[in-house]
């Protein structure tokens, strides 16, 4: 159980009857114990800062594209969904963080290709969370049917270049998540079996190719979907707070440079000045905390009671316990004026009054979240590139009825589904 007391957990947990108890799937996150372990570990090298500081340069590239078609309809002046341009941009870049280098662009024209794989890759997911989604969800299905084969088929071609590329020592492939993975797989088998692995390969483990095309659609589905809904969240706030987002020019204007193509040269020469940039980071962590885009379950167990204000104590065992991140961020006894943007309480002194596990964007613990430096880069680096030079104004107002736009707790841009804005964010860009 991540760290967190009792009394915060009455606040923040939902408890579902859990019907498959003890389900181990193919995807780390619904692995456990021992088997979860090994796999993580084999999984996380690619995801390493040291790793990860080596694809910034690519990651700048594909931002660049995307700042491209931000500059076209900042002159179109057209209303445009600013969640679904940054899933195009994030599933981008993480395809090529995970597997598929220079050849997985879906921001510049893949896009079909960039549907199948969202759908099919968040179905995978919450088929592995829950046996019995299929159950209820007929397309989920229909899905599995139809589009998993092609998505596996897919993987698996660019799988066996992987294998051909991992014979020659200097191929960037071996850089990748899956190539660093293969890597540790070989090393790890070779150990336990205590023989050297033959020099050439010509088709990988086939136990090892039906794990990674798992871990690929799961990478594919957490590494898009959950940045891309931060990122916007982290733009509309800027675009509420024109004197925040003031400082955040600033600050890159002192770091950088005032001319914004200077900032993707400067970010590519020396991806250390992102650590640079107190401000811009706190920013992001405080658009996270006030909309906080994963929640996340864990098994109940015998010993684990929830407490709750009055010191009643509820069982857990046999029950999926649901980690509420937005309750926790938004709990008055933890965060003064919870509701409200403050990228001041986490500067250098007052970050240290936060308690412990009061922000958990990316949970706590052995079991915390993967790809954490890989979503902080992106999104450092696409705040950079993007804030200098455009707002995104968001349209809500305009595109409703007067007097009837739909709020929650006085918020329009309320979290849906798995926690996106509302509508997607439609919005116009808008040139400073
Ligand atoms: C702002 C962006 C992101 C947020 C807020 C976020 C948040 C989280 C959280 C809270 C968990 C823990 C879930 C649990 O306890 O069940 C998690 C797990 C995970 N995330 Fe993310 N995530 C983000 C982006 C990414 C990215 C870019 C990847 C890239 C692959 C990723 C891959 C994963 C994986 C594989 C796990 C499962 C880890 C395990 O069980 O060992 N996430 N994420």
């Amino acid at each position: 159980m991540p760290n967190i007391s009792a009394e915060l957990v009455n606040k923040s947990i939902l408890l579902v009857n859990k019907n498959n108890s003890g389900y181990i799937g193919t995807y780390i996150v619904t692995m456990r114990g021992p088997v979860w372990k090994k796999w993580r570990n084999i999984f996380n090298p690619g995801f390493s800062a040291g790793n990860l500081t080596n694809l910034v340069p690519s990651v700048v590239k594909k931002t660049g594209i995307f700042i491209s078609i931000l500059e076209k309809h900042s002159e179109k002046q057209d209303i445009i969904k600013m969640k679904n341009l940054l899933d195009n941009l994030t599933m981008d870049i993480i395809g090529q963080v995970v597997m598929l280098g220079e050849r997985f662009r879906f921001s510049a024209s893949i896009q079909s290709n960039s549907q199948r794989y969202k759908k099919a890759s968040s179905l995978a997911i919450f088929r592995g969370r829950a046996k019995s989604f299929h159950q209820i969800s007929p397309t989920s299905t229909i899905y599995t049917l139809v589009l998993w084969p092609k998505v596996d088929k897919h993987i698996s071609g660019e799988l066996q270049k992987h294998i051909e590329a991992h014979n020659q020592s200097d191929s960037p492939t071996n850089k990748s998540v899956v190539g660093l993975a293969l890597k540790a797989y070989e090393s790890e088998s070779s150990q336990v079996s205590q023989t050297k692995s033959p020099e050439r390969k010509t088709d990988m483990d086939p136990f090892f190719k039906k794990i990674c095309i798992a871990q690929i659609k799961l990478f594919l589905f957490s590494g898009h979907d959950t940045t891309s809904s931060s990122i916007c969240y982290t733009l509309y706030l800027l675009s509420k707070h024109p004197n925040l987002l003031r400082r955040v020019q600033e600050e890159l204007d002192q770091v950088f440079s005032a001319d914004r193509r200077q900032i993707s040269e400067r970010i590519t020469q020396k991806p250390a000045l992102l650590k640079e940039i107190p401000y811009t980071t706190a920013v992001i962590r405080e658009s996270l905390r006030l909309f906080p885009t994963v929640s996340s379950t864990c098994d109940g167990e015998r010993d684990f009671f929830v407490t709750d204000s009055h010191g009643r104590r509820f069982p857990t065992e046999n029950f999926l316990v649901w980690v509420n991140p937005h309750a926790v961020h938004h709990t008055p006894e933890l965060w003064e004026n919870p509701d409200e943007f403050q990228p001041e309480r986490w500067s250098e002194d007052k970050r240290k009054q936060i308690p412990k596990g009061a922000w958990r964007a990316f949970e706590h613990g052995a079991r915390n979240y993967i790809g954490q430096v890989l979503a902080m880069l992106e999104s450092k680096i696409l705040v950079c590139m993007v804030a200098r030079d455009f707002v995104v104004r968001d349209v809500y107002e305009e595109l409703e009825q007067p007097g009837s736009v739909k709020r929650v707790v006085g918020e329009r841009a309320y979290q849906v589904q798995l926690s996106q804005p509302a509508g997607d964010l439609p919005c116009r860009i808008e040139r400073i």
